[in-house]
């Protein structure tokens, strides 16, 4: 175990080690396998009695001390009055979506402590056009862009350009709001398509960016608003089919730690990345507690950012979790107060953490619900299984209900051998038209590269 210490802004914070209040319950929001991990490495720190999972999924009584509560992410009102009524120490939010419709503010205005940004820091990830802006005034390298509000405008660019750009819509589109063209004709028919309504309101904008090549790895930061920690770099994969072919997905598997970083490249993502962002946010007045996630292409010319989220990523997320210690409850709770320098320092597992997705028949565009699933995965084993898209039916029997049904995670201080536990382990599981894919991982085992992490 390695313990991570927090990057002050201001310098002034070293661990001061004054106790937080006191956390027993917690209130997950979000029905993924993101939400499902969440809960259970919440559930199993210490001091935690109850996790509640609101709406949660067919996985999460599957975990000690987790609840699911009937209660939709929209309902702002009785997800509220649950937090009175049942003295919830913190609120976690899982997905952007209400982050960037301001639950967090909601919860915020009625006294509940909550990690995940307000709706105006949630713009990170909601609007690229509002993250480009930050970016360029942070001097945080990304690409080169163009916001533009009409076709006219954007084949202007594309004309004096001369080269496919990258076709991105402004506002949320479940990760498939941006079109990477391989020739110039391509780009205006992505940027045709964006402006004829193919995401609604949020392409009525949309912004054009030089296309950069480069792996694609993900970084996760905890912030407090003042200081921040990085959790292990992880490296999602976000085709459908094996070598990174077929459709853009939510994401099909992940590992973590990602060895195409070196712990010097970490360090430099948080001094030219990470920490400008969070200055700028804060030169800005505002407080952002919650996740900052740069997805990052590593160029020729250096790390870049493609795109801020605000919120954990989904699968990363599932394999990141095996790795936290028992501080990291804690850790959360404290970003949450604004105060994370009293937090202890999280402990990080050494080992790899593999994890990968379990998908339904049609999974992306059409997925089939229904089919019954069988887990012979035996509860006591070293594998996870993060349920994802699961219901049960009215005789009882766990459902596939969403595109992403399930993932498998496993830990091991050897990286195949992480893997290899992982597809053992797929093979118990069944349903109907299961999809996954089997070369995730596929990069590290070509490149032979050693990482430092
Ligand atoms: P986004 O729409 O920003 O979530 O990007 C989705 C995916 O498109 C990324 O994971 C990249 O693989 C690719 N992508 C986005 N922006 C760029 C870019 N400027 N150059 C090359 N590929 C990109
Ligand atoms: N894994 C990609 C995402 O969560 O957006």
């Amino acid at each position: 175990m390695t313990k991570l210490e927090h990057s002050s802004l201001e310098n002034k914070s070293k661990n001061e080690n004054q106790n937080l209040p006191s956390l027993r319950k917690i209130l997950v929001i979000g029905s993924g396998g993101r939400e499902n991990s969440l809960a259970w490495a919440f559930g199993k720190c210490p001091g935690i009695e109850k996790v509640f999972v609101a709406p949660g999924n067919g996985g999460t009584e599957d975990f000690q001390r987790c609840v699911p509560l009937n209660i939709l992410e929209n309902e702002s009102q009785s997800l509220i009055k649950h937090c009175i009524d049942n003295q919830i120490d913190l609120v976690v939010i899982g997905p952007e979506v209400p982050l960037s419709k301001g639950l967090a503010d909601d919860f915020r205005e009625n006294g509940i402590i909550v990690f995940g940004p307000g709706a105006i820091g949630a713009q990170l990830e909601a609007s690229k056009k509002w993250a480009k802006t930050l970016m360029e005034e942070a001097n945080v390298p990304t690409a080169r862009y163009w916001a533009v509000t009409n076709k006219d405008e954007a084949l202007r660019v594309v004309n004096s350009h001369q080269k496919p750009l990258v076709v991105k819509a402004d506002g949320l589109a479940a990760g498939k709001g941006g079109i990477v063209p391989e020739t110039l004709e391509e780009t205006k028919k992505a940027i045709e398509h964006l402006f004829a309504g193919k995401f609604g309101s949020a392409g009525k904008e949309i912004v054009l960016e030089e296309k950069l090549s480069g792996p694609e790895v993900s970084i996760f930061a905890l912030s407090d608003g003042q200081s921040f920690i990085l959790l292990p770099p992880a490296q999602d994969h976000k085709r459908l089919k094996e070598g990174d072919l077929g459709p853009n997905t939510g994401g099909m598997g992940a590992y973590a730690p990602a060895n195409l970083l070196t712990k010097k490249d970490l360090e430099n993502i948080s001094q030219d990345i990470i920490k400008p962002t969070l200055n700028h946010l804060k030169s800005r007045n505002i407080d952002y507690r919650g996740v900052i996630y740069a997805g990052l292409m590593l160029t020729i010319n250096g790390p870049k950012v493609i795109e801020f989220n605000c919120r954990f990523g989904d699968p990363e997320c599932q394999a990141l979790m095996p790795l936290m210690g028992n501080e990291f409850a804690e850790v959360i709770f404290a970003c949450a107060l604004g105060k994370l320098s009293k937090a202890p320092n999280l402990s990080i597992s050494s080992n790899f953490s593999a994890c990968v997705v379990a998908a339904a028949n049609g999974y992306p565009d059409n997925p089939r619900k229904g089919d019954p699933i069988t887990i012979s995965i035996p509860k006591d084993s070293s594998l996870k299984v993060f349920q994802a898209g699961t219901s049960y039916n009215s005789e009882g029997q766990l459902i596939t209900d969403g595109g992403r049904v399930l993932s498998v995670v496993c830990e091991d201080k050897n990286f195949d051998k992480a893997f290899e536990k992982v597809y053992a382990g797929l093979k118990q599981i069944k349903f109907p038209g299961i999809i996954y894919r089997n070369d995730i991982g596929h990069q590290v085992r070509r490149s032979n590269k050693t990482s430092d992490l």
